[in-house]
């Protein structure tokens, strides 16, 4: 049985009182939340204080991005040592605004999950396809090739650590959010690739839905025999919000 994962990536949003803020309302919102794995990635600015605010909760720290070098003349990033420093043991990469907006490349994603991993800082990793993909009837091919090359340096002992996001391109931040139908037949595609990639112990690896998950959806997506958890982004924004989405299954969870 995997373990539910929800995420809430923030993207460029949030000062340091305002994440300090969501924390205060938050932790008591999902203070007993113990069946569930919980993080909050906010924008890098917010990270030390955030840490500190969630020191000693159920809720975890993670970054947004990360560097896969150990240091040196790459100005704006950040290593994986440092975000450990601050106490992150989530990094989220290859997020579709970076692949998109910035030109990274699975190889590139693959080398900062490994990366991380070598900190102990779980990557979740993600893919997904962009509308014309999918209207093209080429989402397996794509998904599948993100898969093989953005997860090809994870040793197979180290599957258990890593979580994939699965969050299609159109149904980021648009309301269009995919039916459980159809997230749920690419994640038996993901299941099946990281089946074969990891033989038994990709059956540990958990795969998160992404794309405008809200209160309201949560809990369908989540009844999907391959669905483990979401990654979410407006939503995550309020902590009221957030939180009933973190006790989807009405705070049995
Ligand atoms: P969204 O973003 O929930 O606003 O669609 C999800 C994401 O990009 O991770």
């Amino acid at each position: 049985m995997r373990r539910p994962i929800l995420a809430a990536n923030w993207k460029m949003q949030k000062t340091i009182a305002e994440a300090e803020t969501f924390a205060a309302a938050f932790l008591p919102l999902v203070a007993k939340a113990d069946a569930v794995d919980i993080v909050l990635a906010p924008p890098a600015t917010a990270l030390h204080a955030l840490g500190q605010a969630l020191a000693g909760s159920n809720v975890a720290l993670a970054s947004q991005n990360v560097n896969p070098n150990e240091k040196g003349a790459f100005t704006g990033e950040l290593s994986p040592d440092m975000i450990a420093d601050v106490g992150c043991r989530y990094a989220i990469v290859g997020h579709s605004e970076r692949r998109t907006l910035y030109g990274e490349s699975s190889e590139f994603v693959a080398d900062k999950a490994a990366a991380v991993l070598g900190r102990d800082i779980r990557p979740i990793i993600c893919v997904g396809e962009s509308d014309d993909e999918r209207e093209a009837g080429q989402t397996f091919a794509v998904i599948g090739e993100q898969l093989q090359v953005s997860l090809a340096k994870i040793p197979k002992d180290r599957a258990a650590d890593i979580v994939v996001a699965y969050e299609p391109i159109w149904a980021i931040g648009t309301g269009k959010t995919a039916t459980p139908e159809m997230a749920q037949e690419v994640h038996a595609m993901i299941r099946e690739r990281l089946r074969v990639m990891f033989a038994a112990d990709g059956d540990a690896i958990r795969v998160q839905y992404g794309g405008s998950v809200k209160p309201d959806n949560v809990a369908e997506l989540m009844a999907q025999a391959d669905i483990d958890g979401a990654l979410v982004g407006g939503a995550s924004l309020e902590a009221e919000s957030f939180s009933q989405i973190v006790n989807f299954d009405g705070g049995r969870a």
